[in-house]
């Protein structure tokens, strides 16, 4: 099968279409061909910092695709299904033709979604779910400010925000200040021309997506009860965020810091709200398999609008 395999040679590192063995399902194992994959930080993030690698170099977290085989001890699904899934737990694998993936990490596809609509969703629409739900425990009618809403997390949590009942302020660049309102930000910061960390402005809820800012300056525009959530932005924000944050928690603003996780319960419950046009997954780029190098570059060049999908074989 075709697979982009992740090489190293002297100080190059490099991404390479190459023909490997097509896995063999074991017991609890559904062999799926994939039809799109879509490109997270948890992605490119490794190949940059050294750590991390997948054992098959083959990078790919968001897949969507058919049952083609199952294990010998496989109930849940057959060949012929649709399914979709976040198989970073499972050492990823999905910018190939074909993964071999435990059930466990996957869940049927809604038909009313297509397989490009269904790639972008699994790490970024659940991460932006438990920022806001589990660590932020968000509640109608709560001022929430999303700040990085540009991105594949960012959007998603601006329409999630709203759905569960928010107030949203979106903070994001000009490019994107139409499409953050349209997913139902009330107002829209461009961080361009305003720091809203230096405004008198406060908020019961920030979540913390992309760029940065000193966790005492989000702190100061915090309500008296408010919480900051740190989902991620500079290393030096996430880092911060990690070893500071409960430190700085003292007192009645909160500090937390999301390690999102594979859920197929919160995959499941983001898939239904696309498939029934509550949540809708914005596409940047579509990249054939063949050209995810240029996919990963782009990606992590920090500045797509929503996410970016690689499209895999024919259907
Ligand atoms: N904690 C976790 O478990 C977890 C899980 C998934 C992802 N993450 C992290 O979450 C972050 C976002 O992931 P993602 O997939 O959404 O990334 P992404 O899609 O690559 O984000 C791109 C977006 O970031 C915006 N952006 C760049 N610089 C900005 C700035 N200074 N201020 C505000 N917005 C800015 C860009 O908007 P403009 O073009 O308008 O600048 C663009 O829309 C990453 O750091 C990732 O590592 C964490």
């Amino acid at each position: 099968m075709k697979a982009i395999v992740f090489e190293k040679v002297k100080s190059s590192k490099t991404l390479v279409l190459r023909e490997v063995p097509k896995p063999i399902p074991q017991d609890h194992d559904v062999l799926v061909r994939i039809h799109a994959a879509s490109v997270n930080a948890l992605d490119y993030r490794p190949m940059q910092m050294g750590i991390g690698m997948p054992k098959s170099r083959i990078f790919g977290a968001d897949i969507v695709g058919i049952v083609e085989a199952v294990g010998g001890q496989v109930s849940t699904f057959k060949p012929g299904d649709m399914v979709v899934g976040d198989i970073s737990d499972n050492g990823c694998g999905g910018f190939a033709e074909y993964v071999a993936v435990a059930e466990d990490a996957l869940v049927l596809k809604p038909a009313a979604i297509t397989d490009e609509f269904a790639a972008a969703v699994p790490v970024a629409a659940v991460t932006a779910l438990q920022a806001l739900r589990d660590k932020g425990d968000i509640k109608p009618g709560m001022n929430v400010l999303i700040y990085g809403a540009g991105g594949g997390v960012g959007t998603y949590a601006v329409q999630l925000a709203s759905y569960f009942g928010a107030h949203v302020t979106a903070v994001c660049s000009a490019r994107n200040t139409e499409l953050v309102r349209s997913l139902g930000a009330s107002e829209v910061i461009d961080y361009k021309l305003e720091d809203i960390t230096t405004s008198n402005r406060h908020f019961d809820r920030i979540i913390a997506i992309n760029g940065h800012h000193p966790l005492s300056a989000y702190k100061r525009i915090l309500s008296p009860d408010g919480m900051l959530v740190v989902v991620g932005g500079s290393l030096k924000q996430i880092l911060t965020a990690l070893f500071f944050g409960s430190l700085l928690s003292l007192g009645n603003r909160k500090i937390r810091t999301l390690a999102a996780k594979p859920n197929v319960r919160d995959l499941e419950f983001v898939l239904e709200l696309v498939a029934s046009g509550k949540l809708r997954p914005v596409i940047d780029r579509h990249y054939p398999l063949e050209e995810t190098a240029k996919a990963m570059q782009y990606i992590s060049e920090g500045h797509a609008q929503g996410k970016v999908v690689i499209t895999i074989g024919s259907k």
